[in-house]
């Protein structure tokens, strides 16, 4: 009988949904060494948070996290609440000796990430933050790709991630565009998705220049600051984040990036995408197309030359598909939330570092906020160290 692994889930909305679903496909799916019980959801609202638990499939409810993450039986504290909070509850469920998952961006601050990851590696229990897009068959095939030589010595990386959910001007004061609730906008909400990939995919970001902007600088007052209300209030208060980001990067290996992060994007609902050019040739992902990545190679014959799209649907070629459906079957954004909560099982079970693990949420902080300092000072900006 497989060991179990007890998992706690504070917070219960978009991503609560998303991490439930989750815990709840892995073991049906994959075949694995330890057996997740979906033992507490904690949510501040007792009627929200029963509904919620009822629904979502787990197994009772609480409403202190504080109570939660020191009981015995808890395992695995897996922190889906929004980014204010991130820090004080995996202080706490780390000292408390759990397991601790977590989503992005890892904090409101450089120093909140730190001492996250410094706690939680000192504490010696698995630390992982939610960069989901990496636990794609796509990303994971495009690494393979960089790491055997495919596309040679890479020059450029290209990234956007665009969505357009507030274009309209109406659209109300939500925690997303509240700087004391969220950290940041489409930086830290979508950039920070991209910076990630790009520290996966490339390496290390070591210098950057950004430029920010907040188009709506003020917007009706939401009753609730805490999701999507009606529109349509009279009292308007300011945006306090950046409703769209560019910035350039310079990586260590002497690559060089662009990155734009945008929620003003008409007709994009959520267009993450990159592009990386080598010597031998190009990678392009659309997460929109997920179950697809494109592949240029210089290497073959000229009469033949052109963009290739790979299906990443082989059982057998591309990482967890075997466990999904026949090629051609496709899987969906969904998948990767079941993939990374496969691997950090895994990693529990077997004793090995999860991934992406604090450090490099702590490594994208740090990106995260070079690029607002450079946006404030109109200069390069170097990345501290970690
Ligand atoms: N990986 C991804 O692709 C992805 C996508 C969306 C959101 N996120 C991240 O997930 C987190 C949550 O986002 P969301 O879209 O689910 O937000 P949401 O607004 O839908 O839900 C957040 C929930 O957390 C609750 N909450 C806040 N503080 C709490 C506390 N101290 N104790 C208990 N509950 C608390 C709120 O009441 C709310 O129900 C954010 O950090 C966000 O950046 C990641």
């Amino acid at each position: 009988m497989a060991k179990k692994v007890n998992v706690a889930l504070i917070g219960y909305k978009f991503m609560g949904k998303a991490h439930s679903n989750a815990f709840r496909q892995a073991p049906v799916f994959f075949d694995l060494d330890v057996e997740p019980v979906m033992k507490v959801l904690v949510g501040r609202d007792e009627a929200g948070v029963k509904a919620a638990a009822e629904k979502l499939g787990w197994e009772s409810y609480a409403t202190d996290y504080r109570e939660v993450v020191n009981r015995p039986d808890i395992d695995l504290v897996d922190i889906v609440t929004g980014n204010t909070s991130h820090a004080e509850i995996a202080i706490a469920a780390a000292k408390a000796g759990k397991h601790v998952f977590c989503e992005k961006p890892l904090a409101m601050t450089v120093g909140e990430a730190r001492e996250m990851t410094q706690v939680a590696e000192k504490a010696g229990v698995k630390h992982c933050v939610n960069f989901n897009y990496r636990k794609l068959p796509s990303i994971q095939l495009a690494k393979r790709l960089i790491d055997e030589g495919a596309i040679g010595r890479i020059f450029h990386w290209r990234s956007v991630y665009l969505q357009d959910w507030i274009v309209d001007p109406e659209f109300p004061l939500v925690w997303r565009l509240n700087k004391a609730e969220a950290g940041s906008g489409a930086l830290g909400d979508l950039a920070a998705h991209s910076i990630d990939l790009a520290h996966f995919l490339v390496g290390d970001i070591t210098a950057v220049t950004g430029h920010m902007e907040t188009f709506i600088k003020e917007r009706p007052v939401a009753t609730s600051m805490s999701g999507l209300v009606a529109t349509g209030s009279e009292e308007r208060a300011p945006v306090t984040v950046d409703d769209g980001t560019i910035f350039l990067a310079r990586f260590a290996n002497g690559a060089i990036g662009t990155f734009e992060a945008t929620r003003f994007a008409p007709g994009h609902r959520n267009g993450n995408m990159f592009e990386i050019n080598g010597s031998e040739g190009s990678i392009r992902f659309n997460v929109e197309r997920l179950n697809e990545l494109e592949f240029y190679s210089r290497r073959d014959p000229a009469h033949a030359q052109g963009f290739r799209t790979i299906s990443v649907t082989e059982g057998g070629e591309h990482r967890w598909i075997n466990a999904w459906w026949p090629a051609g079957h496709i899987i969906g954004w969904e998948h990767s939330f079941t993939h990374q909560v496969v691997d950090l099982l895994e990693a529990i079970a077997q004793d090995k570092p999860a991934t992406p693990d604090f450090r490099d949420g702590l490594r994208v902080q740090l990106v995260l906020d070079a690029v607002e300092r450079s946006a404030q000072s109109g200069q390069w900006v170097s990345i501290e160290k970690e």
